[in-house]
């Protein structure tokens, strides 16, 4: 019989690579630069199934593309929001994501923002390396502090908690609001307190942003929202882009309501809105929250083991429309 093919927009790591090749004829997309999308709608034609990064877009004009033996779309990201699930259950594919591999890499990378928001450390950094230095000074690039302070969290699932565990070391209280409220159990554990969203807006010293993108979570954090928050507070963005209306962003920071603001991720990747980029009260980083190799290659890894599963006959692991198997 031969050999299901597999297109792989990302040339992957060394052991998820090896095992999709073993099993499959896999294309590689070899080049550093995203595929641009004449590329992946021209490479996924023909394909069996294709394993891809949240960059690409997967709706109907790549599906149209694609061809009707397209069996799965493997994302190798938590996030989804780039597939279009409804249109692939319509054709019977099933699209995964890479849950519970990234959370403790994620949560680091929310509090690696959240630390160098508030200590200033991208102004230290620039001041360390200009050569400008004169010496150490009683006043010089002081910040807020983090210990002792409230932590607001807005969505509370895998990543939420696993940011609020590690308050603990610095003797923070936890707030936070979800859409459902955690157990009695866990909020115990991580000695977080449900809120109303209003309320961990106002009462946030920190606010970190842990919701899916969705229609209700779009501009989640707006003018209007921005508004309630302390002056002193601090927003920070490891979710998507669109869940921060940047235009209100800037205007907040312009008229100072909030004291600043560190983004991992934006509305138009790889566009930062250009009101943002020269602030100094920002911390701005490439989409880098799950960036550690082991995570990436976990993530990599559950993709092409859900290719190789559906192939074999059996249910792939994180199935998002699992009523099309
Ligand atoms: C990264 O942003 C992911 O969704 O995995």
């Amino acid at each position: 019989m031969s050999r299901r093919k597999v297109f792989a927009t990302h040339k992957l790591f060394e052991e998820p690579r090896r095992l999709l090749t073993q099993h499959f004829d896999v294309e590689f997309w070899e080049e550093e630069e995203r595929p641009p999308r004449a590329e992946v709608l021209k490479r996924v034609a023909g394909q069996d199934a294709l394993i891809c990064l949240l960059t690409e877009k997967v709706n109907d004009e790549l599906l149209d593309a694609a061809g009707p033996q397209l069996r799965m779309v493997a994302n190798v990201a938590v996030g989804f929001d780039n597939i279009d699930v409804p249109a692939c259950t319509r054709r019977k594919i099933v699209a995964t994501n890479t849950p519970g591999v990234l959370d403790e890499t994620t949560a680091d990378f929310a509090w690696t923002l959240l630390m160098a928001v508030a200590r200033r450390l991208g102004q230290g950094e620039a001041l360390a390396r200009s050569g400008n230095w004169r010496g150490w000074s009683l006043d010089q690039l002081c910040g807020a502090d983090v210990w002792g302070k409230t932590l607001g969290i807005l969505g509370f699932g895998r990543i939420g908690k696993a940011v609020a565990r590690r308050s603990q070391g610095f003797g923070m209280k936890v707030i936070y609001n979800d859409a459902v409220r955690a157990s009695g159990d866990a909020e115990k554990e991580l000695r977080a307190e449900f809120k109303t969203r209003e309320e961990v807006l106002a009462e946030a010293d920190f606010l970190s942003l842990h919701v899916p993108l969705l229609p209700d979570t779009r501009h989640l954090i707006n003018a209007e929202s921005l508004q309630r928050m302390k002056r002193t507070a601090f927003v920070i963005n490891t979710s998507r882009g669109p869940v921060v209306d940047e235009a209100a962003l800037v205007g907040a920071l312009e008229a100072r309501q909030i004291a600043g603001a560190a983004l991992d991720v934006y509305e138009q990747e790889p566009k930062i809105h250009p009101g943002l980029v020269g602030r100094k009260d920002v911390v701005l980083a490439p989409h880098l929250a799950s960036a550690s190799v082991a995570t990436r290659t976990k993530m990599a890894l559950i993709a092409v083991n859900n290719v190789i599963a559906l192939f074999a006959g059996q249910k792939p692991a994180t199935a998002l429309n699992p009523e099309v198997l």
